[in-house]
């Protein structure tokens, strides 16, 4: 039997009821749902009768291992700092935060008080992405020439922001998890279709200097089609991830273009290039609920006093991302990204040998 973990989560909203129903289903779990609506409330209630309630997180602080932070994005920092202060481990939604200083704020505040900070990047826990990235690095695809996602669809439009603080999240996180640094600048742009407030769709660019790659993210909470798409194109093979598939989220082309021998383009002088076809293989995946795999993990750290694959920094490189997309989008430009905090390297490449160090070595990182 492991270790009993009691576990707040804050915000029943969308979604929030799925990480209670997660954590529910998870074994030596007690789950308490904090939300200050009644009609929240209500509903979990109903649905998981054996969750302990409260309109408030101070009202079971004192009395909790760790929190879900499931509130609309500009309410993480003040809850999750809560949290904590008081030396209660994180697991924090994407966005992290709203902004660059509350995040630095956060992986702070996580590091003085000996509490683990983790960020919910959902698609760092999906076997597909995972698959995806064990593709890219093995060098199948050859060089990696550029990346295009498309999140799409009629979505659920936020009151504290815009499509791109909503959706790109994911799309950053896959992409600079696939290829293994942040992007160096970004340019954008993005239109109010809807209401006056947010944006309701954009397209960013991302450069990545070490990869010497481009990526294109599209993301719509007002287009007819619900799309869930990732494609990887390199000069040997292309990929598509389509999250949307029930059996075939992953794809391998062999495909591509090449450039012409001199004799062919002379004779054919409109067409430099040749065209290369061949095998489409899907990949064989073993599927788990990702945001399953991610609680677990969470409650895995806690048990194990264990650095987060996704931990605070990852969060926080994604929230300076975002800032950078904000300021070329306001200055129709290209704006560089502030340094990540561990240097581009992602997580897995930083982990020392033993949790503690690592929590140090990331912590020695960012005060630097
Ligand atoms: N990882 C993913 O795939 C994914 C998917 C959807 C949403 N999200 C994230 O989950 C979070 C919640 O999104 P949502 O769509 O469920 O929002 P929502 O508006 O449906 O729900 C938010 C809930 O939080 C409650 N709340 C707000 N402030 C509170 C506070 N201070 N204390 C207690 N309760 C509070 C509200 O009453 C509401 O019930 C967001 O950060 C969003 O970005 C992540």
């Amino acid at each position: 039997m492991s270790e009993r973990v009691k576990i707040a989560v804050v915000g029943y909203g969308y979604w929030g009821a799925k990480h209670v129903r997660v954590l529910s289903g998870l074994p030596d779990v007690e789950v308490t749902v904090v939300d200050q609506n009644e009609v929240c409330l209500a509903d979990a209630e109903k649905q998981f009768p054996a969750a302990r309630l409260a309109r408030s997180l101070e009202a079971v602080l004192g009395d909790l291992d760790g929190v879900v932070v499931a509130t609309p994005p500009g309410s993480h920092a003040q809850v999750a700092s809560r949290a904590l202060a008081a030396g209660v481990h994180a697991l924090v939604e994407k966005p992290l935060t709203t902004s660059v200083a509350d995040a630095e704020s956060l992986v702070e505040i996580a590091h003085d008080n000996d509490a683990l900070l983790m960020v919910g990047h959902t698609f760092e826990y999906n076997a597909a992405v995972r698959k995806l990235r064990e593709i890219v690095r093995s060098g199948a695809l050859g060089r990696i020439l550029y990346i295009h996602t498309s999140r799409l669809g009629l979505g659920r439009y936020q009151s504290d922001c815009d499509v791109i603080w909503d959706l790109a999240p994911h799309d950053i996180s896959i992409i600079s998890y696939l290829l293994g640094e942040m992007p160096t600048s970004v340019s954008a742009w993005a239109d109010r279709n809807v209401g006056s407030r947010h944006a309701d769709v954009a397209y960013v660019r991302m450069d990545f200097d070490r990869a010497d790659a481009h990526a294109i993210v599209h993301v719509s909470w007002l287009d007819p089609c619900k799309v869930r798409r990732v494609t990887v194109v390199g000069d040997q093979k292309m990929a598509v991830y389509d999250d949307l598939s029930d059996n075939e989220r992953i794809r391998v082309y062999d495909i591509g273009v090449d450039i012409a021998m001199m004799d062919d383009y002379t004779s054919s002088p409109s067409m430099p290039v040749t065209y290369r076809t061949g095998d489409i293989v899907s990949t064989y995946l073993s599927f788990e609920e990702p945001l399953k795999v991610q609680d677990s993990h969470f409650l895995d750290c806690i048990r194990g006093r264990a650095l987060p694959e996704s931990p605070g920094e990852r969060g926080l490189d994604v929230v300076r991302v975002l800032t950078a997309v904000d300021s070329a989008h306001a200055n129709n430009g290209r704006v560089r990204v502030a340094p990540s905090t561990h240097a581009g390297r992602l997580v897995d490449d930083v982990i020392p040998a033993t949790p503690d160090s690592a929590l140090r070595l990331v912590g020695e990182q960012v005060a630097q």
